[in-house]
C-alpha cells in the first residue's frame, strides 16, 4: 500500500514528495510528521472538479483534521474555505492571515470571548449550534453594531459509522438542533425574528470516516424536505452545508469511495432534489477534514527495542506512540507501516508495534505484518495526516514532533520539534515552596 506521491527511489528507500525519508529521518530526527503537500493540493482540486455542475459551491477544510500557520497558507492558497471549531484554532487562522470572510466558525459551546473575537474578526459564517448561543450572538452583535451571518447546524436522524449508518430520526447529539418536533423549525423562526442575525443557511455533518455513502443521500433528502417546510414558513435557505465526513485508507483492506465519486453524487443528489421540489439549488458547502489530509500525512519513527515472546508475540518499540497518535488507544483505529530503509522486503514477519508511552495499551500497530526489524530501520506509518497532530498530548512528558512539509524534493519545517525548555515554559513553581523549610 501507498499512499500520495510515495515511490521508492534508487536508494531502495521510501520517497514523499521527491524527499528520501531516510535523509528526512537524519535531518529533522525520529519522530517525524511528513505532510505530502502535493497530495494535499491533488485532493483540493478532486473536490474542486467533482463540484463544478453545481452552480454555487465551497469546498470548506475542517482544521480539526491538522492545523498550523503554514497550513492555512496551503488552504488559502487553495482557495478554500476553513473551518475552526475554537478561539485558538480561529487564532491560528488569523494569525496567517487567512481571510477571515473564508471562516466558518463551528462548536457546541462556543464562548462569549470566541463568539466576540469571530464577530470581531469579521468571520464569513458563524454555525450556530443552539439557543443559547444564538442569545450571546443576538446581543454582541447589537453590541458591535453590526449584521452576523450564520447558519443553523441541523441534526438530520442520520448517523454514519464507517461502514454502516442509522437513522435514528429522534437524534441523540451534544451539536445542533433536531429536525423532530419541528425544533429546528423553531430555531429558524428564532433567527428570523433578531433583527442582527443573518440567516444564510444550514448545515448538517452526519459523521466521520464514512464508506457507505448513501448515507449523504438520505442526509440531503431530509434537508431538502427541511428546506422546502422552512419556505412554507417564509424562510428562505440559500446555503446548504453538507459538512465532512468521507473515509481514507488506513489499511489494505480499506476500501473508500474516491473524492470524485463523492462529489459526483452529492451533486447527483442535489441536482436531483432541488428538482423534485421545484427549489433553487442553494450554495452547497462541503467541509472535508480527514479526506483532505489523512492519506497526505506518514509519520516516520525509529525502531528501538524487539521483545520476542516465543509462541505469543513479537513487540518492535519506537520512539514515538499515543503522544503523537493516540487514535489507536482511543479508537481502536489501525494503521499499515512499511519499513522506510527496506520497503521492497517481503512482509514475512508479524509485529506488533509499540510505543514509548509507560501505557500498556500504548500501541501503533497490533500484529501488522512486516519484514524482519532491526533496531535503527525506520518504520513509517501512514495515513496520519488526519487526527494525529492535532490530537497530540505531551504524555509523560514526551515533547511533540515536528512536521515537515514535502513538496517536489524539497522539505521544508510546518512545526518545530517541542524541546525539554518547551514542556516547562509555562510551569511555575510557587514561591512557598522555593522555601527552605515548609511542611
Ligand atoms: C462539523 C464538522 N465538519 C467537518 C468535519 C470533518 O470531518 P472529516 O474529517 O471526517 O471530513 C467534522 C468532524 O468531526 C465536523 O464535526
Amino acid at each position: 500500500m501507498r499512499t500520495g506521491t510515495m515511490d521508492i527511489n534508487a536508494e531502495g528507500h521510501l520517497e514523499i514528495g521527491g524527499c528520501d525519508t531516510i535523509r528526512l529521518a537524519k535531518e529533522y530526527g525520529t519522530p517525524l510528521y511528513i505532510l505530502d503537500e502535493e497530495a494535499v493540493v491533488q485532493n483540493s482540486r478532486e473536490y474542486l472538479q467533482s463540484l463544478q455542475r453545481l452552480p454555487r459551491s465551497q469546498v470548506v477544510y475542517a482544521g480539526k483534521a491538522f492545523l498550523t500557520l503554514g497550513m492555512c497558507r496551503i488552504v488559502d492558497k487553495l482557495g478554500l474555505g476553513l473551518d475552526v471549531v475554537s478561539g485558538g484554532e480561529l487564532y491560528t487562522a488569523l494569525q496567517a492571515e487567512f481571510p477571515a470572510e473564508r471562516i466558518y466558525f463551528h462548536g457546541n459551546n462556543k464562548s462569549l470571548f470566541e463568539l466576540e473575537s469571530a464577530i470581531q474578526a469579521g468571520v464569513g459564517r458563524i454555525v450556530v449550534d443552539n439557543r443559547y448561543e444564538l442569545e450571546l450572538l443576538s446581543q454582541l452583535a447589537i453590541k458591535h453594531h453590526t449584521q452576523v451571518s450564520v447558519l443553523l447546524r441541523v441534526t438530520p436522524g442520520v448517523e454514519a459509522h464507517t461502514h454502516t449508518y442509522i437513522q435514528t430520526g429522534q437524534e441523540d447529539s451534544k451539536f445542533g438542533v433536531g429536525l423532530a418536533n419541528d425544533a429546528a423549525l423553531a430555531m429558524l423562526k428564532c433567527i428570523k425574528a433578531l433583527p442582527n442575525i443573518d440567516l444564510k443557511g444550514v448545515h448538517c455533518h452526519i459523521g466521520s470516516q464514512i464508506f457507505d455513502i448513501s448515507c449523504f443521500k438520505i442526509a440531503i433528502d431530509l434537508m431538502f424536505d427541511f428546506i422546502v417546510q422552512a419556505a412554507h414558513h417564509g424562510i428562505v435557505v440559500d446555503e446548504l452545508d453538507l459538512g465532512g465526513g468521507l473515509g481514507i485508507r488506513y489499511t489494505e483492506a480499506d476500501d473508500p469511495v474516491s473524492i470524485t465519486k463523492f462529489g459526483h453524487l452529492l451533486t447527483e443528489t442535489v441536482l436531483t432534489a432541488c428538482q423534485q421540489r421545484s427549489l433553487t439549488v442553494p450554495k452547497i458547502i462541503i467541509e472535508p477534514g480527514r479526506s483532505l489530509v489523512g492519506e497526505a500525512g506518514t509519520t516516520i519513527y525509529e525502531v528501538g527495542a524487539i521483545k520476542d515472546i516465543p509462541g505469543i508475540r513479537k513487540y518492535a518499540s519506537v520512539d514515538g506512540g499515543m503522544g503523537d497518535n493516540p487514535r489507536v488507544a482511543l479508537y481502536q483505529a489501525q494503521y499499515h507501516a512499511i519499513v522506510a530503509n527496506k520497503p521492497n522486503e517481503t512482509a514475512d514477519f508479524v509485529y506488533t508495534i509499540a510505543g514509548k508511552c509507560c501505557e500498556s495499551g500504548d500501541m501503533l500497530i497490533h500484529d501488522g505484518k512486516l519484514p524482519f526489524l532491526e533496531p535503527g530501520d525506520i518504520l513509517a506509518i501512514l495515513s496520519t495526516g488526519a487526527y494525529n497532530y492535532s490530537m497530540a498530548s505531551n504524555y509523560n512528558l514526551i515533547p511533540r514532533l515536528a512536521v515537515v512539509t514535502v513538496y517536489k524534493g524539497e522539505s521544508e519545517l510546518l512545526v518545530e520539534r517541542e524541546s525539554y525548555a518547551d514542556l516547562v515554559r509555562l510551569q511555575k513553581i510557587p514561591d512557598r515552596l522555593c522555601k527552605k523549610s515548609v511542611y
